[in-house]
């Protein structure tokens, strides 16, 4: 969307993943859904150094509601756990130069069973304005998902109209992604009188397994074409909003990451091209800092975010984060690469699924605007020692050159890369080794990684 926000992927801190739909205040004051967590975790993002890191987005996930609208059909805030209000949310939070975030869903309710702004949408946006947010994210439960292709860009054209900047991040495709007509037989009908024509003029269905399967117009039954799963139309939603959900929600433990990654590393060929300046592709929120990943998992987490051009939105408890994590979450070198203003989301460029030599290693591989190259190599062993390999440059996806190779988590002097070369690394157990590549000719004018925010 291009509506000036969002020219690097957007960095913050987002109530969901840590604090879920905890609403009992009186047994969980410090992890309900509240102006007391959101001023508590406010003053640490400034007085911890995440501010100062480039997190600046504080937002309030599902569950700030009260369960119905007020007598004006506004939104009405839950009276005991905000009772001030969400524009001294804002205020507060402006006032530390912060800003502000706040989920809604496009469906009736909310995936929490809270009012969503369907049949309110104008309503609501003149209400969010009036809040003084600054980034809406929003949801796309109850509701059908193929009313989403014109409501999205109908709702991001309301907060356009405000004239106030909103950040707007969608949920549009992760509820259209993997979608098969087998499993919504209900939908096959309205599909087929309706909107399938259109979508199958922009070749957005597409085999999956059995693609013996065509599908050949109207007359087509829904049998025909269970095998074929729907494409979002990324275009459009690139075009409509500053970033997107691809899929299904992040989970604390180090299988889920697994599977966020390989759903982005299977479909890149699909979505890597719609991310750039103002619209980014978003795997979910940074799991760092809870229970579920080790010190190494969570460098996954943050090396391959990196190399995604990811939205890096930190969930966690902020006051009770551990120093290691913070430290990750806090490494300017890391961020850096995520931040790269060239914007071009990288790839998994390896992969070794089958048993033997390196298995469970990859490589992810992002350019960079200097003409440098971020590469991370993870391994998903987790059975003990640490695993070393060597890579040519094919399989590292860079052009045969001489390098000047920077480790980006630990403090060790940089290494040198000939172009007729292999490189070695060592990577840990469920770990990863996360470099960035200079060329060694152009390194006269290496410049310091933050130099490029
Ligand atoms: C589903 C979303 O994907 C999550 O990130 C979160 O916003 C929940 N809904 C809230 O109900």
């Amino acid at each position: 969307l291009d509506n000036g926000l969002a020219l690097t992927p957007p960095m913050g801190w987002l109530t969901w993943e840590r604090f879920r739909c905890i609403t009992d205040c009186e047994a969980y004051p410090d992890e309900c859904i509240s102006e007391n967590l959101i001023r508590r975790t406010a003053d640490l993002m400034v007085s911890e150094g995440y501010l100062e890191a480039g997190y600046e987005y504080l937002g309030i996930d599902d569950c700030w509601l009260e369960k119905k609208r007020g007598p004006d059909n506004r939104l009405v805030p839950d009276k005991k756990r905000f009772p001030n209000g969400m524009k001294a949310i804002a205020d507060y939070i402006h006032a530390r130069n912060l800003k502000f975030g706040l989920y809604e869903d496009f469906g009736n309710y909310t995936c929490a069973g809270y009012p969503g702004v369907l049949g309110y949408e104008q309503l609501d946006v003149t209400t969010f304005a009036e809040w003084e947010v600054d980034y809406i994210k929003l949801d796309g439960c109850n509701v059908d998902r193929y009313r989403m292709d014109e409501g999205y860009p109908d709702v991001g054209k309301m907060l356009n109209a405000t004239g106030r900047p909103i950040l707007y991040s969608c949920s549009w495709p992760a509820y259209q992604e993997d979608h098969m007509l087998r499993s919504h037989q209900r939908d096959a009908g309205f599909l087929l009188k309706d909107s399938i024509s259109d979508s199958v003029r922009e070749g957005r269905w597409r085999g999956s397994g059995s693609s013996e399967l065509l599908f050949t117009g109207q007359n087509t039954t829904a049998k025909a074409i269970t095998s074929l799963l729907y494409s979002p139309n990324y275009k459009s939603i690139a075009k409509h909003c500053n970033m997107w959900r691809n899929w299904n929600d992040i989970e604390d433990s180090w299988s889920s990451l697994l599977g966020v990654m390989d759903w982005f590393g299977n479909n890149q060929e699909r979505i890597a091209t719609f991310a750039g300046p103002g619209h980014w592709n978003d795997p979910d929120m940074l799991l760092i800092g809870n229970y579920g990943l080790t010190v190494d998992q969570a460098k996954v987490q943050m090396a391959v975010w990196a190399i995604l051009a990811a939205p890096l939105l930190i969930s966690a408890d902020l006051a009770t984060m551990r120093p290691e994590f913070k430290e990750i979450l806090l490494n300017h070198r890391v961020i850096a690469i995520n931040q790269d203003r060239l914007g071009k989301q990288g790839l998994r460029v390896f992969q070794k699924k089958d048993a033997g030599e390196r298995k469970g290693l990859e490589v992810w591989t992002r350019e960079l605007s200097d003409g440098s190259y971020a590469v991370a190599f993870v391994s998903r062993r987790d059975d003990g020692a640490g695993y070393a390999a060597k890579f040519t440059f094919e399989e590292m996806q860079l052009p045969s050159d001489d390098y000047l190779v920077e480790d980006l988590f630990d403090e060790v002097p940089e290494r040198k890369l000939n172009s007729d070369d292999e490189f070695p690394v060592r990577i840990n157990p469920s770990g990863v080794k996360f470099y960035k590549f200079y060329k060694l000719k152009q390194n006269d004018n290496k410049s310091p990684p933050q130099a490029d925010i």
